[in-house]
């Protein structure tokens, strides 16, 4: 049993400079936790709400002040005093005390907040590290997650100057993440160098740290990632193989996917997926299709599920009930978990174990508004994440989780699988 002293919350900022929230929990023995939540920037529609102010003159309205206050004047008061047994207890009575379908009373971000704080209070009290108090809690044997790091960005978090979102890369036979990260730098700095010969500029880096040149087409970026892998020496595919979230919400209006200049339907949008699966070595594509068009979800579902990982982001928004539909209905063969998507720790496993008893692959997955937190590497190595996707290898909010990966290789003697 652990009794609640206390819960708390300032308003920090996160990697944008937009705020965000960093919560405080105490537990009656003293064992306390930290913890501060993420912020997306190319959200699902089904996420749970992300409380803002709302006040033009603070943040252009994205304070968090109402979130925080919700944290010391209302889930304090409610929880202080009181016992929970497991994460699983805590959560319910945040549910509860929030009482609205999409976490809008209170905000998912107060809630998610309080919510880890209370998991390392938990950790702390009965000495363990996060991930191992991560992993008990699932009833999961611990393992490293293979990152996906990203090499381009376009889309949202690049200024749209590309349609697609991120170009990722991914170790497949990689035997630790120690050589994962040498290899992605090597990739990364080939990368650079080929981008300012090929586009004469500054190296402008997008909101997770990944390269930003004004590629011709979407294609393009896959193009110079290939370029990029072979010119640091590696064989594309065999030692470094493609990711893509093409994050198609983004540029779908009116029924059509507006990309490259070009209007599509969804059969059209289908075939341009399944033309990069064939031409380029690409092993997973996250939201190929709009987060509402499960029929075209279907036809990509049904033209690639047996080569490459049709993940949803967007589409699942790490909600079970999206879930259990995507699996009913073939839509999907992978889940992105993003854990404020939700907006607690419980819902977020439960969505976890019901893609895995599925026999999905899971992608524990950062925000593109991130802070130096680095709470994800040890829920990516607890859940026992088959991938983990963080972003590039360049800005101190990516590599906290790098670094933290690296740790839990060599100090706490955790691997990679295979
Ligand atoms: P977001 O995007 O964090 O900006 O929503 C990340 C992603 O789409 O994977
Ligand atoms: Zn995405």
């Amino acid at each position: 049993m652990s009794e609640i002293h206390s819960a708390s919350a300032i308003e920090i900022l996160d990697s944008r400079g937009r705020p965000t929230l960093l919560a405080s929990c105490r537990l009656s023995d003293g064992s306390t936790g930290q913890a501060s939540v993420p912020s997306g920037a190319s959200t699902g529609a089904a996420e749970a709400l992300e409380l803002r102010d709302g006040d033009p003159n603070r943040y252009a309205g994205l304070g968090c002040l109402k979130a925080v206050a919700n944290v010391n004047e209302t889930i304090h008061p409610a929880l202080s005093g009181r016992q929970f047994a497991t994460q699983a207890d805590l959560d319910r009575h945040l549910i509860d005390l929030d009482g609205s379908p999409n976490k809008s009373r209170l905000g998912a971000n107060a809630i998610l907040a309080v919510s880890l704080a209370f998991c390392r209070a938990q950790a702390a009290q009965r000495q363990l590290p996060l991930y191992a108090h991560l992993a008990r809690m699932a009833g999961l044997q611990p393992r490293l997650p293979q990152p996906m790091i990203n090499l381009f960005s376009g889309g949202a978090h690049a200024g749209g100057q590309v349609a697609i979102q991120d170009v990722q890369i991914v170790l497949p036979g990689a035997s630790s993440m120690r050589r994962t990260l040498e290899v992605a730098s090597d990739v990364f700095r080939a990368a650079a160098a080929l981008a300012s010969e090929q586009f004469g500029m500054r190296l402008l880096r997008a909101d997770e740290g990944g390269l930003a040149p004004a590629f011709a087409s979407s294609e393009a970026m896959l193009q110079s990632a290939v370029a990029a892998i072979e010119s640091a020496g590696y064989r594309p595919g065999d030692d470094v193989a493609l990711t893509v979230d093409v994050a198609a919400s983004q540029f779908h209006a009116a029924g059509r996917y507006l990309i490259d200049g070009e209007s599509l339907e969804r059969a059209q949008m289908v075939d341009l997926l399944d033309q990069w699966a064939r031409n380029y070595p690409v092993i997973s594509i996250e939201d190929g299709l709009d987060e509402a068009d499960w029929t075209g979800w279907q036809l990509l579902y049904k033209r690639l599920a047996d080569q490459v990982m049709i993940l949803g982001d967007d589409l699942l928004c790490t909600n079970p009930g999206r879930i259990q539909r995507a699996i009913a209905t073939d839509t999907a063969n992978s889940a992105l978990l993003k854990v404020n998507q939700i907006g607690t720790l419980t819902e977020a496993l439960e969505a976890c174990m019901l893609a895995k008893r599925a026999g999905w692959k899971v992608v524990i997955s950062a925000r593109s508004g991130e802070t130096e937190d680095d709470w994800l590497a040890d829920l990516g190595a607890g859940w026992a994440g088959d991938y983990i996707k963080v972003g590039s290898i360049t800005q101190s909010d990516r590599l906290a989780k790098y670094n933290r990966l690296l740790y839990l290789e060599q100090v706490d003697g955790l691997r990679l699988p295979g």
